[in-house]
């Protein structure tokens, strides 16, 4: 059995999107002892309180479950408009539910964004830590990970760069160390 379970999360639908090839790339290469599982946010419906209500939806429940099982979070995200994309902080929006106590509630979480332009997301990032803080998610603080120019870096579906490579493993032994400092942990 792995030591920790972690939740990669891609902000992107597209089939060929960087940030989903990223988050497999950190799959393949995780240190022994961890272990990722990737999402994508395909079919879950935009968030609705009276649909809340009346039944949460299959997708909704899975989302939720898988957060709930996994010991951290890492979200991989384009940035769209200077933001996060929609689809993603509806998901977000889902998750955070019942507010203060959702699975989102103190959950370890990391934040990842890349983009093809030189500053690779870094506003889609703030923007998700202000979010983020709203439904009390325990953002690891340090290192913040944005991948620039993400085209150049991504071949056959694989995050190619090594730097970026080595960049991103440093920030999940990081936030592996954070993880596992946390009370119920040690
Ligand atoms: C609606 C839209 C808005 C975008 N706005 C930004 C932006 O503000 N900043 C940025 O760096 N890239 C922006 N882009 C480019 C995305 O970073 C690029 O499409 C990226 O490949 C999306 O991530 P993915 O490869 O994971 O799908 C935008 C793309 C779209 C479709």
């Amino acid at each position: 059995m792995p030591d920790l379970n972690l939740l990669g999360i891609s902000g992107s639908l597209r089939r060929e999107s960087s940030n989903t090839s990223v988050l497999h790339t950190l799959q393949d290469s995780m240190p022994a002892g961890i272990e990722m599982s990737v999402l994508t946010l395909h079919g879950i419906p935009p968030y609705d309180q009276d649909l809340e209500r009346e039944g949460v939806p299959r997708t909704v429940q899975e989302f939720r479950s898988a957060i709930e099982g996994s010991d951290g979070v890492i979200l991989c995200s384009p940035e769209y408009n200077c933001g996060m994309p929609g689809v993603l902080k509806n998901a977000l929006d889902w998750a955070s539910r019942p507010a203060f106590a959702s699975p989102m509630t103190g959950k370890p979480v990391l934040i990842v964004t890349s983009s093809p332009a030189f500053t690779g997301g870094v506003r889609a990032q703030a923007q998700l830590r202000e979010v983020l803080a709203g439904m009390l998610a325990r953002v690891i603080v340090w290192p913040q990970v944005v991948i620039p120019g993400v085209y150049g870096k991504i071949e056959g579906g694989r995050l190619v760069d090594e730097a970026s490579l080595k960049f991103l493993l440093d920030a999940v032994g990081a936030f592996a160390a954070e993880i596992a400092a946390l009370p119920r942990y040690s």
